[in-house]
């Protein structure tokens, strides 16, 4: 198995500042706009935040060296916004780039390729104060800590990523309101989604003469199959699919948006300027991929456009997530994004499930699914490479269980269990898995 990937493919972990970091008023970092949600009642299903989370901020030296002894040759974390700029512009905050500094010595000191994410989801709270995401000069703000960060980490960075997910952080914290802002209109969600790609544009624009390592985006993947080929069916699930797939990546990819969801949308439509989708489509180097599952969906008018309602497959094995296992996604997703859009690299930002694991007297958790989980993942991916899909890199999600956002600490996610108690880290049977299919030897 590790010999159908090149001996330069790496094998890493990624995590979030938000859901691991903790320190949440250390050191001069600022609130964010989900420090600001969690507080609320409702929000959090079992009414934690990321205040303590993984409590990372203190331990880093001891998770870096988790992650050598794991084998893992790259790692992906994000930086957080308000470490850096407390209220969203300003002067850097030197406590805050000092802490990435010290990760970013260790890793490096260890040979661990870095992978950094600029948004993950952790906007200031003042910039959530002045309307946030839909407000337009949050991009130009966007901009000016992005041109900040490059200037001041430059080329030790291997690999930047402007945002995670902008399409659950416009629809799911806009649309549906589980993350936060908590808001449910599609008119903002459809304007912060926009800003949010003219961010990415003025971001990689401002990075580029600051780094010459590779610069690009973390989308979220998945396919949409019909339940069966009635054409409401497909028709659901073709559109369903476009805006999940494809309302970020066309313009990105300087295709603009999507006509049939555009006309769909009308009147929600934001406001578009003359010259955003030039900013927007700026040429990128990698393109990094979140795959978790697919979705089986059937035609429901009773529900608002696009009409799709997912409906479980009683044949499949379902994560603790209720997320259907489907690795044949991953492939069809890999081959269809480099049909249409070409990129010269991608490289799997997250994949990995949460499992309900039962840890034993020393913490130890043998999760079986979970290792499943992975290896049929590597195999689709294997399957996109010998189709002849550039795929440089795989990040398990996660190295450690942590702050699944809205679901709390109810959701285990990591190779890694933290017992939340004494914050001790326990490598799973995944993690040793993992280490001995990296080393070659499962
Ligand atoms: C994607 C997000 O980027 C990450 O933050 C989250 O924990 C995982 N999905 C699992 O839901």
């Amino acid at each position: 198995m590790r010999s159908q990937f090149e001996d330069n493919f790496l094998f890493g972990a990624a995590t979030s500042a938000y859901q691991i970091e903790g320190a949440t008023s250390t050191d001069g970092r600022g609130p964010s706009i989900w420090d600001s949600f969690c507080a609320k009642q409702g929000t959090i299903v079992d009414k934690s935040s990321g205040d303590i989370a993984c409590d990372h901020y203190n331990r880093l030296g001891s998770d870096v060296g988790l992650m050598k002894e794991l084998g893992l040759s790259a790692y992906r974390f994000s930086i957080a916004w308000p470490r850096i700029q407390a209220t969203g512009q300003g002067a850097a905050n030197p406590k805050g780039l000092a802490f990435y500094d010290r990760l970013l010595d260790q890793l490096l000191g260890l040979g661990i390729t870095p992978y950094t994410t600029l948004y993950h989801w952790d906007l200031p709270l003042a910039l959530g104060e002045k309307g946030g995401w839909e407000n337009r000069d949050t991009a130009e703000r966007f901009a000016d800590y992005a041109h900040c960060v490059s200037k001041h980490f430059g080329d030790r960075i291997a690999n930047w990523a402007t945002f995670n997910e902008p399409r659950c952080a416009a629809f799911v914290g806009h649309l549906e309101g589980r993350h936060a802002p908590g808001l449910k209109s599609l008119k903002a969600t459809l304007a912060a989604a926009h800003h949010m790609l003219l961010a990415h544009g003025l971001g990689v624009q401002a990075m580029r003469g600051n780094t010459k390592t590779k610069l690009g985006i973390v989308l979220d993947m998945k396919p949409y199959h019909a339940i069966d080929d009635d054409p409401a069916n497909e028709l659901a699930a073709r559109h369903g699919d476009t805006i999940f797939n494809h309302w970020f990546a066309d313009p990105i990819f300087g295709k603009g948006y999507p006509v049939e969801v555009v006309e769909a949308f009308g009147d929600a439509m934001p406001l578009i300027q003359d010259t955003d989708f030039k900013t927007i489509a700026q040429p990128i180097d990698s393109l990094g991929i979140n795959y978790y599952t697919r979705n089986l969906t059937r035609a429901n008018h009773k529900l608002p456009y696009p009409h799709a309602e997912e409906v479980k497959n009683p044949a499949a094995r379902y994560s603790d997530m209720g997320w259907e296992v489907f690795p044949a996604g991953l492939t069809e997703i890999l081959t269809r994004i480099h049909q249409r859009y070409n990129l010269p690299d991608y490289y799997i930002a997250e994949n990995g499930g949460a499992f309900p694991d039962k840890a034993n007297e020393d913490n130890f958790v043998n999760d079986a699914d979970r290792i499943y989980y992975m290896e049929q993942h590597l195999q689709a991916i294997a399957k996109a490479k010998a189709q002849g899909v550039p795929v440089s890199a795989y990040m398990a999600w996660s190295l450690l269980d942590n702050f699944e956002w809205g679901l709390g600490y109810t959701k285990r996610f990591g190779i890694v269990r933290v017992d939340y108690q004494n914050q001790t880290r326990t490598p799973k049977a995944s993690a040793h898995w993992y280490r001995d299919f990296i080393n070659g030897k499962a």
